[in-house]
């Protein structure tokens, strides 16, 4: 067994509800602390008689006490025992894995975060890491996705980032019907896909870099309207997901043609990936 197949122990510090199927847990290290990670990594998260499976960080970088912080929602076995973790008990994690987005290679540029669903998880860190230097960046914006209002991460935070100056835009796919009255419920943010509502984004296209992390068809669209819209695609990031084992370049189960993911990526440039997510079952 080599070291980065070795997990070092975390206990369950916090778990917080952000929505009906997704946790923030924050792992403090019982063993040895994993060294620092990067924003966009992933680890392997391993349940003690579950099973192992890969999360990305979706806390901050620069924090300095050690604790690991990471956002699952509840899909399967692994995942939803995640979920269900208490504070006090103790999971295995490995890593750091993977490439990173590059937030330091934009600064003097406008940073554009987009997000589908869970993936507002893994673009948190580089959000937090650009707004610790804040004054180093042009604008910033958000644009996340949900399916439904409750379905949105990380809301209570959005007074934060405005206050910080960053413009953030929520948008659902549907609005939600009020059963007893049949109105449709309050809600505050914008309709339609991230691609629909791109057009009310502040856009200055030759100093932008964009981050999108969410479902496949949501970033290869969402990375074809922004090429439309004037970005170049070596300035468009993705985070990929394929089924993982190993997270280290040992097993090859990550593979999307001459890639593995968990080396290769998870983060990689919009004119590296498309070309492969353009063919069918890669
Ligand atoms: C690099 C990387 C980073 C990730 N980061 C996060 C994260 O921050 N938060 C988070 O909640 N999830 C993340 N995921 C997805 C997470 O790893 C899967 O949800 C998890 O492996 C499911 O395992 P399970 O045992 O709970 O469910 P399983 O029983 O393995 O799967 C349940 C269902 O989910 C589907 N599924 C399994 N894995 C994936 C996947 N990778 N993508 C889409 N569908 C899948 C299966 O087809 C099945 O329908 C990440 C995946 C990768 C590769
Ligand atoms: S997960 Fe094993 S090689 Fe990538």
């Amino acid at each position: 067994m080599t070291a980065p197949m070795l997990p070092r122990r975390y206990r369950v510090t916090e778990n917080c509800r952000e929505n009906a199927d997704t946790r923030t847990l924050s792992l403090a290290p019982v063993d040895e602390p994993l060294p620092r990670f990067a924003s966009g990594q992933f680890t392997m998260v391993y349940v003690f008689g579950v099973g192992e499976i890969p999360l990305s960080v979706s806390g901050s970088p620069l924090v300095r006490d050690q604790t690991l912080v990471h956002t699952v929602r509840a899909v399967g076995a692994v995942s939803a025992a995640l979920c269900r973790a208490e504070p006090g008990t103790v999971i295995g994690v490995r890593g750091p894995f993977g490439t990173s987005w590059d937030v330091g290679r934009s600064r003097g540029r406008d940073l554009l975060f987009i997000a589908g669903g869970i993936g507002l998880a893994p673009l948190r860190p580089a959000l937090l890491e650009a707004l610790a230097s804040r004054r180093d960046y042009g604008l910033v914006s958000v644009v996340a996705g949900a399916k439904t209002p409750p379905e949105h991460l990380f809301g209570v935070e959005d007074e934060c980032w405005r206050a910080n100056g960053v413009a953030v835009l929520r948008t659902v796919d549907r609005r939600q019907t009020d059963p007893c009255t049949g109105l449709p419920r309050p809600w505050t943010g914008s309709t339609g896909l991230v691609t629909e509502v791109l057009p009310r984004v502040r856009l200055r296209p030759g100093r932008t870099t964009a981050y999108l992390c969410g479902p496949e068809a949501m970033m290869t669209h969402t990375g074809a309207a922004l090429i439309r819209l004037g970005l170049r695609p070596e300035d468009i990031e993705l985070s990929l997901e394929r089924n993982m084992r190993c997270g280290a370049g040992l097993c090859g189960h990550c593979q999307l043609g001459p890639d593995f993911v968990c080396l290769d990526g998870p983060v990689t440039t919009y004119d590296h990936a498309e070309p492969l997510l353009a063919v069918p079952e890669l």
